[in-house]
């Protein structure tokens, strides 16, 4: 029998007008797994995420949510299926409070009891933003809001989390920080799709990793594998003297 996976892309192209961008993609994620799918920049990364949340359409292949096809459907539909995303620029509620945005997260749930002591739960991980909890959005630091982006997005209790470079334009200590949490949530059960251009960082708490070079997959085996591989190195680490 076929392992059963939360999502899948198989055979994807994705094209910007005339432009193709992503050749022949095929990802396998379970459920659990935090995958990482790492390149430079322009190689593909977000218009990856894009495609699986149906705002760029793929030109050919199929994705596929829990077995379920989702490829073609509108953006707001795949949203609604489970798919949850902490976008490249963040993109908090600047004029809402913390909790306000954090509700925000969880306007498509019915179970509003469950909705505030999931909000107590992630308050307790996310322990920083309790503190600011009747702060402004437009108030909070850059590694602040990238927290407040990720728990508003856990707040729509996601079958998959997918993240765009959560560790763009922090500073190191801050990207140890939010990869802590990253890894945290993981832990507690969360299945998470990470696109970074921090290899290091991201193998190091990622369970597999894709490389995407000029939208081709070049690469992929688990974290481990990877860290060790002269290839990575090559292709990769090298590149950016990491
Ligand atoms: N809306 C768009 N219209 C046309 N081309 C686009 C559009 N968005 C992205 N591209 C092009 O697609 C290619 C891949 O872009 P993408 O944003 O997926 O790269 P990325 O790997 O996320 O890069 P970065 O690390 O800089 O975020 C780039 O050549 C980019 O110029
Ligand atoms: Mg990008």
């Amino acid at each position: 029998m076929q392992p059963s996976y939360i999502l899948s892309l198989e055979n994807v192209d994705a094209y910007y007008g005339p432009i193709q961008v992503l050749y022949d993609i095929n990802i396998r994620i379970q459920k659990g797994e935090l995958v990482c799918l790492l390149g430079g920049n322009a190689s593909g990364k977000s218009t990856t995420l894009k495609t699986i949340l149906g705002t760029c359409k793929p030109k050919k292949g199929t994705i596929r949510l829990k077995g379920e096809r989702i490829d073609g459907f509108p953006t707001k539909r795949i949203i609604s299926k489970g798919v949850a995303v902490v976008p490249e620029n963040r993109r908090i509620f600047p004029r809402l409070t913390v909790l306000e945005n954090l509700e925000m997260g969880a306007y498509l749930r019915k179970d509003t009891a469950q909705v505030k002591r999931d909000i107590d739960r992630i308050l307790e991980l996310f322990s920083l933003l309790g503190d600011r909890i009747h702060q402004f959005g437009m108030t909070l630091s850059g590694g602040e809001q990238q927290m407040l982006a990720m728990a508003r997005a856990l707040l729509s209790n996601p079958e998959i989390l997918l993240m765009d470079e959560p560790s763009m334009g922090l500073s190191p200590r801050l990207v140890d920080q939010q990869f802590e949490l990253i890894q945290q949530v993981h832990k507690q059960g969360t299945t998470i799709f990470m696109v970074e251009q921090n290899a290091n960082m991201a193998l190091s708490i990622a369970d597999r990793g894709y490389v995407l070079q000029t939208g081709v997959i070049v690469l992929s085996d688990t974290a481990e594998n990877l860290l060790n591989s002269e290839m990575m190195q090559e292709a990769y680490l090298g590149e950016r003297g990491m």
